[in-house]
């Protein structure tokens, strides 16, 4: 098959593309490069053993989508393109839009009118909001609280509704709890730009020595240490159910939204401890104020992606900060590092380098 990811050189996107081509499929990228590098192209190919096709293109042009489509024949689509800062979306909530739903808009028709009519999206457990209980499953009510997870929420009710009036038309939402870690390589990563805004980047980033020592908001939840609890989940695990989830799409089975998560919650003292174990680094901390917006818990029920999917993750909270400080560790300042003596370096010997 010749699945487009739109989003592709991001960080899940790129994590994507590994898994569909080890999956036999043959991969086209579509990105802007907003909040990606060109250069995690070369990688790819490093990873994969042979080129990645990729177009550069912006979402938002209807006429750079339409010919796109007239230029390729795709059985399917990954949409990992968007905007995912909770902050700035507050900041530019009319950006938000216009990227994630006008972009996914057009992507919608531009596959409408060529005839491909599988999709896998990405959303988001932030659809879920402040949850009532924990774990959460897919009736829980939904309830967002930023622009960022409006834009998330609006496009699931979009593609449900395109499933319920086109019958030829499969689509799976996919809600991500906390995606962290990276490709066993060290080769491909989450590479944010300015300061992170994420836990597992931030810590990272205080083990390589680019930040002083982490800031932990809030530690009077009640919860057992006080500290937040998220579920954390390894990459390579979330695309492992993308490519699960486009399998069950052209069995031509249902639609599906289904959360991908462990079904464990972890502390973020918890994950600093796992990250200082893994990484032999120590991390120096100090708690501050909680901060606005955050909740005590979010976990996943997974149980219905594992009933649908056969899928359930396999990698524990050790792989996870064992693989995100490998990436940190090789590439200090990310993809600003050319691959350079990488290139020419066997995959194993990379991967012990860590
Ligand atoms: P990312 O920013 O690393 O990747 C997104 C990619 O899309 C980038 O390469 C960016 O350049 C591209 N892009 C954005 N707008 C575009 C446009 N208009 N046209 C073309 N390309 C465009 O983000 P990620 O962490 O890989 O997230 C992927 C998806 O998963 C997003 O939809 C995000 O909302 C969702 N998600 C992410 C997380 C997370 O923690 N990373 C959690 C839940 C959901
Ligand atoms: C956040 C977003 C969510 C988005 C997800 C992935 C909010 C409210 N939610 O989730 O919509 O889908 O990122 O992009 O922004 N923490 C610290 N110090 C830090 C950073 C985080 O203590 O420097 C704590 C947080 O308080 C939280 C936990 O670590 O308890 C995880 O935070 P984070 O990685 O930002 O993820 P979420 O808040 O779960």
């Amino acid at each position: 098959m010749c699945v487009l990811v739109c989003g592709g050189a991001g960080y899940i996107g790129s994590h994507a593309c590994v898994a569909l081509a080890e999956r036999g499929h043959r991969v086209v990228i579509a990105d802007n490069f907003s909040n990606s590098s060109p250069r995690v192209l070369l990688r790819l190919q490093r990873i994969i053993g042979a080129p990645v096709e990729c177009e550069r293109l912006d979402l938002r042009s209807k006429s750079a989508v339409a010919r796109l489509f007239a230029r390729h024949r795709f059985d399917a689509v990954m949409h990992f393109a968007a905007l995912k800062a909770v902050g700035e979306s507050f900041a530019q909530p009319l950006a938000y839009f216009e990227n994630n739903i006008c972009g996914a808009i057009n992507l919608l028709r531009a596959m409408h009118e060529a005839g491909v009519a599988r999709l896998v999206f990405s959303s988001s457990a932030t659809v879920y909001g402040d949850p009532q209980s924990v774990p959460i499953n897919e009736q829980a009510r939904l309830d967002v609280t930023n622009p960022y997870g409006r834009t998330k929420l609006v496009m699931e009710q979009l593609i449900d509704d395109l499933c319920g009036t086109d019958a030829s038309f499969r689509a799976a939402n996919l809600r991500y709890f906390n995606p962290v870690g990276a490709h066993p390589s060290g080769l491909i990563g989450e590479d944010p730009s300015g300061i992170p805004n994420n836990l597992m980047p931030y810590i990272c980033q205080v083990a390589a020595g680019r930040r002083s020592k982490l800031s932990i908001f809030g530690d009077d939840y009640p919860t057992p240490d006080g500290t937040g609890i998220r579920d954390y989940i390894h990459v390579m695990d979330l695309v492992r159910a993308h490519v699960a989830a486009l399998d069950y799409l052209m069995r031509g089975e249902g639609n599906l939204t289904v959360n991908l998560g462990t079904g464990r919650g972890i502390s973020v003292l918890e994950l600093v401890h796992a990250f200082e174990r893994a990484s032999g680094c120590s991390i120096p901390y100090e708690i501050v104020a909680r901060r606005r917006g955050d909740v005590a818990q979010v976990y996943a029920d997974p149980s219905l992606a594992h009933r649908l999917l056969g899928w359930r993750t396999r990698l524990d909270v050790h792989a996870m900060c064992r693989d995100a400080w490998r990436w940190q560790s090789i590439n200090p300042d990310g993809y600003q590092r050319p691959l350079g003596k990488l290139k020419s370096l066997p995959l194993d010997a990379i991967e012990t380098k860590a």
